[in-house]
């Protein structure tokens, strides 16, 4: 029986007649997880050895992730910038996926079973030339066994994405674009460092929208410098004034990498927008989607019809294996995570010498299985007790509900029968509530294993 009396409001949530501005300070990471120590360099050579040479797991479903680690310019927000893109690095780079690509192609696991997704991100992928797009397209399709309706998405900006550019990835085999816009108002967007302006942008993502070649989704995000929150609601109405398929709306979480609290700092554009405002903000994006009759996919995700699945979102974040392909790309098979070098020169190199890619490796968590359910069903909004998998002798799903009924009496959830539901304050905080229940099982789960008596 778990006792949520021993745990603080970091887990609890803050008593307040406000859970939505201020159930928790702060989201204190964009996904939930737990950190594991990575395996010693022989265990991970031998350990990538044995998953790849075996079929694996038929029951799991299989994305595919491919990094494209360049930007042209670095936008000040962001936490994902690797590399200054020139066309020399670009084109030595893909040059060294294409050989990655057909490595992993040959490997028994990557037959031995068909991928429902496949996510091309970056960085900035469209940052390819036309021709480059449209071979990685057809190498993916030429050398993975995929499912007939296989997702393949190509993640970009619209900058420089041309008609010709649109056509070569369609030829290519790619079926779903995500474009990040992070904002239409062109002072939002000088100051973060995008480089087109709302006019630009506005024209050309309804041009593409109105192909209706495949769905078009574009990425915003809420709490930027000058972005008000009668900035966002003109957002909103862009976004749907361009006839896009679907949209994201993120909550800004600027990392200490990222160039902005740097220009904050010395007072060259004025602060992000605090918690309690961007708050304010997602409740105001979740509203108008609702009063537009958006389908909500996700506590961020929304479609405008039925052609938008969201498909490697979904996958990868519940059961799904990701094969990872490519500088900096990360993923999860047979029980193990890994992420590939993320420095350009040592991928290079270990892609020249024939060395393995895979700069470190982790035995993923003996819970994983339940921290993946409830990461997948925080994240739709909705947690059923059936799909929560065995923790002990009891349903983790059991075992977490004085938690979860102690969320409910602070307006974060409603429990209903086997299911319960996120409140719009529990939708804004769906990470950190993950994440409390990943923090309040993995510490049951250490005492209980402190507690077993060593066998001799
Ligand atoms: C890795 S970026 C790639 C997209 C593309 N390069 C672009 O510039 O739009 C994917 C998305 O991450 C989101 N993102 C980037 N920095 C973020 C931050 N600091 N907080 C929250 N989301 C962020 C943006 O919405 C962006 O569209
Ligand atoms: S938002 Fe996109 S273009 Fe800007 S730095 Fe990040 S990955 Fe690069």
């Amino acid at each position: 029986m778990l006792s949520i009396d021993k745990f603080d409001e970091s887990i609890l949530a803050v008593k307040t007649p406000d859970p939505l501005r201020f159930a928790f300070a702060r989201k204190s990471s964009p996904h939930a997880g737990v950190r594991l120590k990575p395996l010693a360099v022989d265990e991970k050579e031998r350990a990538l050895k044995q998953l790849f040479a075996a079929d694996g797991e038929k029951s799991h479903k299989r994305c595919l992730y491919i990094h494209v680690p360049f930007c042209r310019v670095r936008c000040t927000f962001c936490n994902f910038f690797q590399n200054a893109a020139s066309r020399q690095l670009v084109d030595d780079y893909f040059e060294a996926l294409m050989l990655e690509i057909k490595h992993k192609a040959w490997m028994q696991w990557t037959q031995a079973g068909t991928f429902h997704a496949v996510y091309v991100g970056g960085g900035t992928p469209t940052d390819l030339s036309a021709q480059q797009i449209e071979a990685l397209g057809k190498a993916i399709r030429h050398y993975f066994p995929l499912t007939a309706d296989c997702e393949i998405t190509l993640e970009g900006r619209i900058n420089r994405f041309s008609d010709e550019m649109f056509q070569r990835a369609l030829e290519g085999g790619f079926n779903r674009f995500s474009f990040g816009i992070q904002s239409f108002n062109t002072q939002v967007r000088r100051s973060a460092k995008r480089l087109d302006d709302r006019e630009t942008v506005l024209e050309r993502i309804t041009a593409l929208s109105a192909t209706e070649q495949a769905p078009i989704i574009l990425d915003l995000l809420y709490g930027l410098p000058y972005q008000t929150i009668d900035i966002f609601e003109q957002d909103l109405a862009d976004y749907l004034s361009t006839g896009a398929h679907g949209i994201d709306l993120y909550q800004l979480v600027v990392g200490a990498n990222a160039p902005m609290l740097n220009l904050v700092e010395k007072g060259r554009i004025p602060s992000p927008a605090t918690t309690p405002d961007k708050a304010s903000m997602y409740e105001l994006g979740s509203r108008f989607m609702q009063k537009h009759h958006m389908r909500q996919l996700s506590v961020n995700h929304w479609a405008r019809d039925n052609r938008e699945r969201s498909q490697y979102n979904s996958l990868a974040k519940t059961y799904a294996q990701v094969l990872p392909i490519g500088c900096g790309a990360g993923g999860n098979i047979g029980g193990y995570s890994m992420m590939n070098h993320r420095t350009l020169d040592t991928y290079m190199n270990a892609i020249k010498s024939g060395d393995s890619v895979v700069a470190m490796m982790t035995k993923q968590h003996a819970l994983e299985p339940i921290f993946a359910a409830l990461k997948a069903g925080f994240d739709r909004g909705v947690v059923s007790r059936a799909m929560m998998p065995e923790f002990g002798a009891c349903s983790s799903y059991d075992y977490l509900l004085p938690l979860f009924n102690h969320w409910q009496e602070k307006g974060l959830l409603q429990v209903q029968g086997d299911y319960f539901s996120l409140t719009m304050a529990g939708q804004f905080w769906a990470v950190s509530l993950a994440q409390a229940c990943i923090q309040v099982l993995q510490s049951t789960y250490q005492e209980q294993i402190a507690l077993e008596p060593v066998a001799m």
